[in-house]
Parts: C-alpha cells; structure tokens; sequence
C-alpha cells in the first residue's frame, strides 16, 4: 500500500473533514467579526463559508463589531465623543447615528450572506452560498449609569441574551445577527460592546466554540510578544493553541501593554469566554482566505485557540486504533525506518504501546517492552509528519520513560538505524549492544546494524 504521494493527503483531508463535519454538525458557534475585517476584500468569502456552515447543519450566530464604522458616522456629523477609560459615552445626541451605524454594520452581514453569486462563483456550490438571516433584538441591556461621577447616558452592558427568540431562529436555520445594540425591558437602546455581546452569547447559548474573527496577524507572528518557553508555535510562528493557563502567562508576560493591544485585547477576551466555559475560542485572521473552514475541519488550524476541554491526550492503545498507527508506520516500514509489523503483532502487545491524540484521531504512537533485568525498550515511535516538530514524538517518549520509571525500570534503550540524533536530543547516548538485556540480545537483527542507545532512568 503506498500512502505517500498528494492523494494521500488529500485523502486524509477529506477524512478529517468528515470527522468534524460528523463531531460538531448541531452545534452552536458564535462569530464575533471586527469591522475592519468587513471592508476587507476577503469578505464575501467569509461570508460564503459561513453560510456554508450554516446550510449543512451548524448553528451560526453572528456578532458583527462596528466601533471603526460608529467612529466615521460620528466624526461625519461632527459629533465628538468623550470616553470613560476605553468605553465611549453614548449620548443621547449621538445615540441615532450609533444605531444607524450598527445596523449599517449588521446589514452589512445579512448582504454578504444573501449574496449566494458573491466572489464572483456561481459554481455548482452556488445555492450553499445564500442563508436566511435575521437582525435582531436579541439583546437585554441595561444602562451603565453614572460611573465615577460621568453620566454613561445610552452605553450600556448586556442583562442577558434572548436564547429563546435565537433558538427558534437556528431551530429554522436562520443565522440571527446581533448588532452592539441592546434594549432595556421598557425598550430604551444602549450601546453595547460586540465583545461583550459575544461572550454573553457564547455561553449563554452554549456555544462550543466562539470565533473572534479579525484582521490583525497577532498571534500568528508573534516575535513582538514574550512567550513562554512551553508554547509549541506552528508555521510562520503563530500559535497553533494554547490552554488558559498558557494564555494568562502570556497576557501576565506581556504586562507593558495595558490594553489597546489588538492582538493581546482579543487573547483577553479569549480568555474571558474560556473561563466562561466556552470550550474552545479561536482567533482567526480574515485576510487568510478559507480560514474559518481550516481551523475548523483541521485539528492544526489556521488561527490560535484557547482551549479547555481534554483536545489531546497520551492514552493507551485500544484494538480500534490498530490500523491508525499502522497507517502512521507503513511510510516507514516501506523506508526500513521502522521493523515491519502486522496488526497481530501490535495486539499481542498492546499493553505496550501509547498513542497521541489530538481531538478525536491518533497523530504519534510509541511502545515501551519491557526485556527484563530492569530495562525496557522504546519501539515503534512515530510521528505524523503533518504533525512533525510540534513537540509529539519527545511528549509521547518523556511519557513511556515515566511509565517505564513507574514500572521499576532503570533503564530505556533504543535500536534505530536512522534517528540516533533525535535520541541524543533526548538525552539518549549510545551503548554496547552486550549491555542491553540477554533476551533482547537473542533477537537482535544483525543485518540491520541497528545502534543502541541507552538512557539511564535516575
Ligand atoms: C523522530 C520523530 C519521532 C520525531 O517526531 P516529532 O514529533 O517531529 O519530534 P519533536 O517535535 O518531539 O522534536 C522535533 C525536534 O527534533 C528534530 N528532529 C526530528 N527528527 C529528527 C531526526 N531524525 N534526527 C535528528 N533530529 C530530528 C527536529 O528538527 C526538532 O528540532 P528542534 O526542536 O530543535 O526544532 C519523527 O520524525 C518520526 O516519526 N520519524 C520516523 C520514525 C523514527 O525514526 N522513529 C524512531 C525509531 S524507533
């Protein structure tokens, strides 16, 4: 079986697609979308793929920001605004053209997804393209008052989001819009974040995921951040995903910038919904077309989460990953990289073997036999090259040497023919064959020359 060429992955696209499309197909997702990102030329093709989404089976709310568009309309009319911190005071003067402006914004949005010929396709995904959608007053708000002696007038905070009215919307598969508008029972509107409308949204629908879609690379070349040494980054650097943990280090290392930050005011916000038990909160780079599907239907992604649900684990081997890590070694049995073996092989010693997975699928395995006399062998590893220097191969080896350490061992050792430097990186260093256990010694391949590398458990 040859698995190595471009069919191959495209194959494995197509089946990690079809594992997400299945795992997540029902579920509610919030996408707060700045404005900046709607004047973009990549737009349309947003809009696309989240009517896209929308029409096969996802639960789309959308929650366009409209600060940039409120400032212009503002600054047309000659109205200067004051602020109180960062927050601008809605007055009741200005209060007419910040609503004309939101629902500018949100109108904006319902254009981009009834536009099913937009981007210029009329191809034969043509009428996936359009979704039925709906602006709403799905927001509660009420007043911020006076807050150190400055009137707030008509700005306002989220009371709560009407869950019922946008249920009955997704239930017909209309994707409600919520524009940074908000009404007090009695029907008066203030002017409400779309960050904070988001975040009340997302856990008040119980949104598994919350989108903050925006046109600031940030966190995918993040050079001008402190990172912590832990943080694995992906291609061009950016950070593929971090826990909150990692997040608030981040946010706590990067202290100088005390807001105005686009990039780390957005890992707060991630960071707010997470703790707010939103599971996972992703920021996306608009300008990348395809972005949201990528991040989406591919566990590397295209932006970087914030994650707090158990997205990957080292477990033990189960009969039903057999032919997953046989799929991640055949590449390397065919190159004599690794010793061939058969699905009877791996079940006789399952016990044995580790896997790493990452949502859902199998994307490194390792195996730890014991040979007696207090040392144990690491076999088998092996790393899906998609997945190739994010930190999987050293994670998976670290874990079967604590296992092994657990286990009374003293130590591991490895045979390879090829990979003796990632070994040594390891802190393996090589060793007589005669040091290795006598039964192990009775097995070994003499043709195949293998070195062996020896790691002493302290
Ligand atoms: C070797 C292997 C397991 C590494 O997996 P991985 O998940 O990509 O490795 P990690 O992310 O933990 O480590 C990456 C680091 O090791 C280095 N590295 C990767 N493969 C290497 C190799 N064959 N020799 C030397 N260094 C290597 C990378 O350059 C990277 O270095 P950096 O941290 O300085 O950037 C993987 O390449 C693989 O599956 N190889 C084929 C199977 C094999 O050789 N198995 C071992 C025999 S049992």
């Amino acid at each position: 079986m040859d698995n190595s060429g471009p069919a191959w992955s495209q194959v494995d696209l197509i089946r990690e697609a079809f594992h997400y499309q299945s795992r997540f197909e029902g579920s509610t997702m919030v996408f707060k979308i700045d404005y900046p990102v709607i004047e973009d030329p990549g737009f349309p093709y947003l809009m696309k793929d989240l009517a896209l989404l929308a029409r096969t089976g996802f639960r789309v709310v959308i929650v366009p920001g409209a600060k940039e568009w409120i400032d212009a309309v503002l600054r047309e009319y000659g109205i200067v605004s004051r602020y109180s911190g960062s927050t601008r005071i809605t007055t009741a003067a200005a209060l007419p053209f910040v609503e004309m402006a939101a629902f500018h914004v949100a109108t904006r949005v319902m254009t981009g997804l009834a536009a099913g010929s937009s981007g210029g396709s009329m191809g034969p995904t043509g009428s996936l393209n359009r979704v039925d959608a709906v602006i709403g007053n799905f927001v509660r708000a009420q007043g911020l008052g006076v807050e150190n002696g400055l009137d707030m007038e008509h700005t306002g905070a989220v009371e709560r989001i009407l869950t019922g009215s946008i249920g009955r919307m997704l239930e017909l598969g209309v994707v409600p819009i919520l524009p940074c508008i908000g009404w007090s029972p009695a029907g008066k509107p203030y002017n409400v974040s779309s960050d904070e409308i988001a975040l009340a949204a997302s856990t008040a629908l119980g949104a598994i995921k919350l989108f903050i879609v925006t046109l600031e690379s940030g966190f995918r070349a993040p050079s001008a951040y402190k990172l912590p040494e832990t943080i694995q980054t992906g291609e061009n650097g950016r950070i593929i995903r971090l826990t909150p943990q990692e997040a608030e280090e981040v946010l706590e290392m990067n202290l100088w910038d005390s807001g105005g930050n686009k990039p780390l005011d957005e890992l707060r916000l991630a960071l707010r919904a997470s703790r707010a038990g939103v599971e996972r909160v992703h920021i996306i780079d608009a300008k990348e077309e395809g972005a949201v599907l990528r991040e989406l239907f591919s566990n590397l992604g295209a932006g970087t989460m914030v994650y707090t649900d158990d997205y990957e684990a080292i477990r033990p081997l189960k009969n039903r990953d057999i032919p997953d890590i046989l799929r991640l070694m055949e590449p390397l049995m065919q190159q004599d990289v690794l010793l061939r073996r058969d699905p009877e092989d791996i079940r006789e010693k399952k016990d044995d073997y580790a896997v790493f997975e990452i949502d859902g699928s199998v994307h490194a395995c390792a195996a730890l036999h014991d040979w007696g006399e207090g040392q144990g062998e690491i076999a088998a590893v092996a790393t899906d090259p998609a997945y190739a220097d994010m930190g999987l191969g050293r994670r998976i080896v670290r874990c079967l040497m604590d296992r092994a350490k657990k286990q009374g061992l003293r130590r591991v050792f490895v045979l390879t023919t090829r990979t003796q430097d990632w070994f040594e990186l390891l802190g393996f260093k090589e060793c007589p064959l005669d040091s290795l256990p006598k039964r192990k010694q009775e097995h070994y391949d003499r043709e195949r020359k293998s070195k062996a590398y020896a790691l002493e458990l302290g």
